[in-house]
């Protein structure tokens, strides 16, 4: 490596002045210490510089079209963190990288959504113009996965990726759970903390999660998903009452989880709550940190009773970790000379696994009910599973005060009086989503179901 003396600044552009935006002006601007100052800023866009932090000291770097910053001949690499309210402007972006990369640059980005959903195009337009497109910052911030599954774990024989990936539903769990909240206190606290996306329906529907998951799976195993092509459950069905329960069946807690996992030839790709088991090293991840759960053919030998090998836990959002992260990848491309195309790190190649059908996935079910109190409910529920070959392994009714009951009365709006209604919970070992589906098909009609009953998987178990 030459020495700091001799070495030119690497000249960089930027798409974006929000949160991640200012964070990295934050780090170019403020007192720069190492690598930071082998990088110049040349030219920032944002549709409005007035009030943007950096401006009124700035104000030359500040451009209002992209395409300045873009084709600026001093910008070597283009940093796009731009964020979306409707996916229809990603295409927009899209086309900010894609130009980019046609007149020669190198694109380091935070934006996962754009990949997920053009990252064919744009790798295959990388591949012509021999540049390199850099995304470490796209999944868990600043956790440093997409270096350590593409360069620590090249040989590795990937037999499963999973984790937590979305910090904002992190965040809203861990307060339902621990501090007591209502989901709608909890998000809210979220945007607060300026934790959630810029639309942050994204985060809680699970979408963000999944982007963030098809780049994973993409790099982990090489299958090429689009965006709403995987079984993605959002968190917001999840009541404070499912946390009682779940303290009870069997010591668990409720964690949102995206995952890729190997079955053979296939693999299992979901976004959803799961009931996670209390002793699980995921359950104590809490707030908007991330972890990522990493397990290996060759290294799993000494795995144990665990479900991983490897586990990267970090700040999963937030400007700093995420700015540290993108200026860590365009650092890599200053050091690494020409940035020559390196193409996309796969550990499998393209084509060699399938993704398997959603509702062909297996594995044990929680399912919460709240019900009109009378007899012979629970006898019904339990002849429509037996019916479809599905074995209920336990059946779960906890003590509720009349608070409790009035609680779920107020949030599902139901007529009925707090002393009518009756939540319990069943727990379903060795069935399929299909068989999940039309059980509850079969039985959403029934006069006595007073709410869509909630139902994700039991993690860990078969
Ligand atoms: N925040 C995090 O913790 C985090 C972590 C990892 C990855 N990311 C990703 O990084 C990206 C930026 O996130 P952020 O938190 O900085 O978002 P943000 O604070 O909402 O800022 C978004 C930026 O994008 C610009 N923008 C929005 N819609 C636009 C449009 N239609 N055309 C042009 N510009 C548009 C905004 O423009 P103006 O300045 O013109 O208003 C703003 O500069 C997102 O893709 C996000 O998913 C964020």
């Amino acid at each position: 490596m030459a020495s700091s003396k001799t070495r030119q600044k690497v000249g960089v552009g930027l798409l974006g002045s929000g949160v991640v935006g200012e964070a990295i002006q934050d780090i170019l601007f403020h007192e720069p210490r190492g690598a930071a100052t082998e990088i110049e800023l040349h030219k920032i866009y944002t549709r409005n510089p007035t009030g943007k932090k950096w401006h009124a000291r700035r104000a030359a770097l500040f451009a209002t079209k992209a395409e300045e910053v873009i084709d600026d001949p001093r910008v070597e690499i283009v940093i796009e963190s731009l964020g979306h309210q409707e996916p229809t402007e990603l295409a927009a972006f899209r086309d900010y990288i894609l130009r980019a990369l046609e007149k020669g640059k190198s694109v380091v980005t935070s934006d996962k959504a754009v990949l997920a959903r053009y990252g064919k195009e744009i790798w295959a337009a990388a591949e012509k113009s021999g540049r390199q497109v850099r995304f470490e910052a796209c999944v868990g911030g600043g956790i440093p996965i997409i270096r350590s599954l593409s360069e620590s774990f090249a040989v590795e024989e990937p037999e499963a990726v999973f984790g937590i990936v979305n910090g904002t539903c992190n965040y809203i769990l861990s307060q339902m759970e621990k501090g007591g909240k209502t989901y709608g206190e909890a998000l809210k606290e979220a945007q607060q903390r300026g934790y959630a996306e810029t639309n942050p329906a994204a985060d809680v529907d699970g979408s963000d999660a999944e982007a963030k998951l098809l780049l994973l799976s993409r790099v982990a195993f090489g299958l090429e998903i689009q965006p709403g092509a995987i079984w993605r459950k959002g968190i917001e069905q999840i009541h404070a009452v499912d946390f009682r329960y779940a303290a009870r069946t069997g010591a668990s807690t409720i964690k949102q989880l995206a995952v890729a996992k190997r079955n053979g030839a296939s693999v299992e790709v979901f976004v959803s709550p799961v009931l996670l088991a209390r002793d699980n090293l995921l359950a104590d991840i809490d707030g908007a940190t991330n972890a990522i759960c990493f397990a290996g053919g060759r290294s799993g030998g000494a795995r144990g009773g665990r479900d991983c090998d490897y586990v990267l836990v970090g700040p999963g959002a937030g400007g700093g970790p995420t700015a540290v992260a993108v200026l860590g990848d365009v650092y890599e491309l200053a050091r690494g000379g020409p940035n020559g195309f390196r193409g996309f790190p796969n550990l499998v190649a393209p084509g060699t696994l399938s993704v398997q059908p959603e509702d062909e996935i297996k594995g044990s079910f929680y399912i919460r009910f709240i019900v009109k109190d009378r007899a012979g409910i629970v006898g019904d529920i339990g002849q429509t599973f037996g019916r479809l070959h599905v074995n209920i392994s336990e059946i779960w009714q906890l003590k509720h005060s009349e608070e409790e009951r009035r609680s779920l009365t107020q949030s599902y709006s139901l007529k009925e009086k707090p002393s009518e209604i009756l939540p319990f919970v069943i727990t379903l070992e060795n069935a399929t989503v299909r068989q999940m589906r039309e059980a509850l098909d079969s039985i959403r009609d029934r006069d006595y179901i007073l709410v869509e009953p909630v139902w994700f998987p039991i993690w860990g178990t078969k």
